[in-house]
């Protein structure tokens, strides 16, 4: 399994994690989380299995939208640490066999970025063409309004500029011209600054509205030529780079965003599809949907993958389901207005919508970590914390992180009143929910949490093979199987609150082979009989096996 291809790709078998710097752990005491308190916990994260953080950005920025309005796209925050604390947590990742990856945030800055200040001070400022301007803007479309809570249209007036300046996201983060060389240019440096600093990737935030040229005007240039041109940049500076993109599109024209066959653009792309397949199929108990969901997902070549999520730092978005399905979802996990956002999502974490039900919840990440693809986890998962209503909008789910159950949930030494922002209260707060009281409890979800990840990253079939879903005789099981040089898991998923028998229908199945329980921890090999697997499953039951031949070498 270990081969130079599987290492240089090592995207296709890593464990994900995201979190942002400023609510993970403050270690000087102000109420801002920092870098020196996150190489702190670095430790815990390769102890839970953990092998590629993501960072939210950390750069200057007002804050307008929590770090995705850069000021600066060579520094650090300083209410988070230096350039050298930043160095030092990417030298301790490393020593710890961890890759780190960056979000790059290029579709736009800050209105306070000192570009965009030059830019609207004169028509012939040097900076005035890295944005795009108009004298009158065109009508927007509702459906293309990101933020309709604030913003009505995608041009802004500008006094001093005079002139209308274009802005996919809100109207205090103008988009940057990309039709212009020099600011391709900017993005190349940029992306190479932070490799030379250590990183091994970058998030790249919103791609189809970084690759739009249509509202620039006289643009002769290939929208994919942009994406083709950031990675063969990157692959340059570093062979196993990898650009992770952020493309919430319908599955078929994902594949254009890798490149097709060529795989020539991003290496990962976030399934937003399956993501909402999956949660509709929980509202529904019923595995249809997921089903579907991983029928469409177009086969990726070698050098690719899909990222797989339940939940991230946004509003869960349920913008591709019709309105009849995201309502049964709204209706089952999260039905008071105050809960959705945008009319498309929730504001929500993953178990106060499960209800704090321990089997479901477990049954929740099972499904992430055994699809076809990377799983990636938002901080604070591991152990179940929830969400905090009170906080506006997306930020919710963005609370400190919950180490133990003291002040702060042992997020910081400050006064509750300075923290960054509120810790949860409450059922899924520090009392409740901490890393500390896990820690001590082999029953624990964050126990539970570190078997899992280390049987994902024993079970490569995951992340590389080719998966088809197998059939079964009960509409609450999913059943799935993954094929990769010659070896096969198969999972199987109850999405029903009921115990239930049921048969799976393997494929094809090597003489005299014996499928081996993954997860159970007996390790009990079971028969199969004429190429079914008949099983007991408990109400959101799970299992996972390999199918073994006698001849094959499987991790124990
Ligand atoms: C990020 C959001 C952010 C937006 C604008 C997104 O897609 O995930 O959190 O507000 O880009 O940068």
């Amino acid at each position: 399994m270990t081969t130079a291809r599987t290492s240089d790709l090592w995207w296709k078998n890593a464990v994900i994690y995201c979190l942002d710097v400023e609510t993970f752990l403050d270690w000087d005491g102000d109420g801002i989380g920092d870098l020196r308190g996150l190489t702190e916990r670095v430790d815990y994260l390769a102890g839970i299995g953990v092998s590629c953080l993501w960072l939210m950005p950390f750069q200057p920025s007002p804050n307008r939208d929590d770090g995705y309005d850069i000021t600066d796209f060579y520094g650090v925050d300083p209410r988070l640490g230096s350039p050298g604390d930043f160095v030092s947590l990417i030298r301790t990742a490393k020593d710890r066999g961890m890759r780190v990856i960056i979000d790059l945030v290029v579709n736009h800055t800050s209105d306070q970025h000192p570009w965009f200040r030059e830019a609207r001070s004169s028509p012939d400022n040097r900076f005035r063409d890295f944005y795009v301007w108009r004298d009158r803007p065109t009508r927007t479309k509702k459906a293309s309004i990101v933020f309709p809570d604030a913003e009505d249209s995608i041009w802004a007036w500008d006094d001093k500029a005079e002139q209308y300046f274009l802005h996919a996201f809100y109207s205090h983060q103008p988009d940057l011209n990309i039709g212009n060389q020099r600011v391709r240019d900017e993005i190349a440096k940029i992306a190479g600054y932070w490799l030379a600093l250590g990183v091994d990737g970058f998030r790249v935030d919103a791609v189809p509205f970084l690759i739009d040229t249509s509202q620039i005007g006289d643009v002769d240039l290939d929208p994919h030529e942009i994406l083709r041109q950031l990675r063969s940049f990157i692959s340059r500076r570093q062979g196993d780079g990898v650009l992770l993109g952020e493309v919430n599109l319908p599955p078929e024209q994902l594949i254009d965003f890798f490149g097709g066959t060529e795989a020539d653009e991003v290496n990962l792309l976030f399934n937003f599809n399956l993501m909402q397949a999956i949660w509709l199929s929980l509202a529904r108990q019923d595995a249809a949907p997921i089903a579907e969901a991983l029928e469409k997902t177009i086969a990726v070549s070698e050098d690719c993958q899909y990222a797989n999520f339940l939940r991230n730092h946004d509003e869960l978005t349920l913008d591709k389901l019709t309105d009849k399905e995201r309502q049964e979802v709204f209706d089952a996990f999260g039905p008071d207005e105050d809960m959705q956002l945008f009319g498309r999502g929730l504001r929500r974490r993953l178990p106060s919508m499960l209800d704090g039900d321990p089997q479901r919840i477990r049954l929740a990440y099972s499904l992430l970590f055994s699809l076809p693809g990377t799983p990636v986890l938002f901080y604070g998962e591991e152990i179940g914390m929830g969400e905090n209503l009170a906080i506006d909008g997306r930020l919710s789910v963005r609370t400190p992180m919950q180490w133990t159950d003291e002040q702060n949930g042992g997020f910081s030494k400050a006064r509750p009143s300075r923290l960054r922002r509120p810790v949860v209260d409450g059922r899924f707060g520090p009392l409740a929910v901490n890393v500390a009281q896990q820690r001590r409890d082999p029953e624990s979800l964050l126990s539970w949490m570190e078997r899992l990840i280390r049987r994902r990253r024993e079970t490569p079939e995951l992340g590389w093979g080719s998966w088809k879903g197998l059939r079964t005789n009960v509409s609450s099981v999913l059943a799935h199987r993954c094929d990769w040089e010659g070896r096969a898991v198969v999972a199987v998923h109850n999405l029903g609150d009921q115990p239930c028998g049921v048969r799976v229908k393997l494929g094809d199945v090597p003489e005299g082979a014996t499928l081996d329980d993954l997860l159970d921890e007996r390790g009990a090999l079971r028969e199969i009989q004429d190429g079914s697997l008949e099983l007991k499953m408990d109400g959101y039951g799970f299992r996972w096996f390999r199918l073994t031949t006698p001849d094959q070498h499987t991790p124990p």
